[in-house]
């Protein structure tokens, strides 16, 4: 795994993180209920229970009563906050007033955007902030200045991005001088894309790759942690109904179930060893509210697959032969 920064009282970043866009139900404007608040602390036991202390928010999750979710259980437990670690992304703006959807990386935006974080979270700082999604329009010096104030302010100790190639990162670290520390990016045995660019190097198989080449690698030489949303792939491998699904998907859930009975491990931790084995060290953030599903991942650390493992779970997820 690259650096994180061992940070306060030398606490080490959890190898695995929760992602809190479950919180708070629906996405919309309806007040955040005591059922919220109570499945929240529900899902933050679970994962202390198995190590976790690294917290993924964005201030649209839920439109903002994700946040507000999480900043009611600090407040009803001051006492986590200097063990845990918080991460939350801005640069994604909903749809208003006749305009659509849209990225937003202007000064004024990232500065107002952590201000409303904070203010939801009710907490002084963020651990980590990440540019969500590449915003055409960015201006690297403009980012550049947020980041610099947002860091001298101590509203936000360190910085990442989501979503992001390796030229996209390089424009925008070239400007910065605060290091981007974290790419988040979709990864899961049923996203396999930033594999596959790799071995489809000098194959024509190369014309429909998404995943931008080149961006593993960046992320690897400079250090920069990789976190993987979407991980568990949404339940694809591990219990979810399957009809309708490819081959390639039936065939992947049988094999998961196959090892984790083997490993007398559950089906989470196999999608997630899967994901871990790889020498990038990638950083799964789960994505469930789910008290034990959250437990079901606790192995994901201690199992350890075979190349022949790895390899037969990655190809029967192709859904062909590897070149
Ligand atoms: N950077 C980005 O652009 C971006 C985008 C999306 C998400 N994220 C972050 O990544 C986190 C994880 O993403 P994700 O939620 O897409 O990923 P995930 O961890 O792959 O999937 C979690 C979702 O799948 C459901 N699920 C899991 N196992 C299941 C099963 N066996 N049967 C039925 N449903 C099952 C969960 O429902 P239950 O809650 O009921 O278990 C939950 O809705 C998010 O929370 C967020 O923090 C980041």
């Amino acid at each position: 795994m690259a650096n994180l920064p061992l940070h306060r009282r030398n606490i080490p970043v959890s190898r695995l993180a929760l992602g809190c866009m479950g919180f708070g139900g629906e996405w919309n404007q309806n007040p955040v209920t005591s059922e919220h608040i109570r499945q929240g602390h529900e899902a933050v036991e679970a994962s202390l229970s198995i190590g976790i202390n690294l917290f993924d928010h964005a201030d649209i999750y839920t439109q903002g009563k994700a946040e507000r979710v999480f900043g009611q259980i600090l407040a009803e437990r001051p006492e986590l906050r200097e063990g845990i670690f918080i991460q939350s992304k801005c640069g994604i703006r909903f749809a208003e007033n006749g305009v659509p959807g849209r990225y937003d990386f202007s000064k004024e935006h990232l500065l107002g955007s952590v201000d409303g974080i904070l203010g939801r979270l009710g907490i002084e700082y963020l651990d980590f902030l990440l540019l969500h999604r590449p915003d055409p329009l960015m201006d690297p010096e403009e980012v550049a200045e947020a980041v610099q104030r947002l860091k001298s302010s101590g509203k936000v100790r360190r910085f990442g991005v989501s979503n992001m190639s390796a030229g996209q990162i390089q424009l925008l670290q070239s400007y910065c001088g605060e290091p981007f520390l974290i790419n988040q990016l979709e990864m899961s045995l049923a996203k396999i894309g930033w594999l596959e660019t790799g071995v489809h190097v000098n194959q024509d198989a190369a014309r429909n790759d998404v995943f931008p080449e080149g961006t593993l690698e960046y992320c690897r030489l400079n250090d920069i942690q990789i976190q993987a949303w979407g991980p568990l792939a949404q339940g694809l491998f591990s219990g979810r109904a399957l009809d309708g699904q490819s081959a390639a998907v039936q065939e992947t859930a049988g094999l998961v179930e196959r090892m984790a009975v083997e490993k007398e491990t559950t089906r989470e931790a196999i999608v997630l060893a899967w994901l871990m084995t790889h020498p990038a060290g990638v950083q799964p953030v789960i994505g469930t509210a789910n008290p034990e599903r959250i437990r079901a991942c606790q192995d994901a650390e201690r199992i350890v697959l075979t190349r022949e493992e790895w390899y037969t779970l990655y190809v029967a997820s192709r859904g062909k032969a590897l070149p």
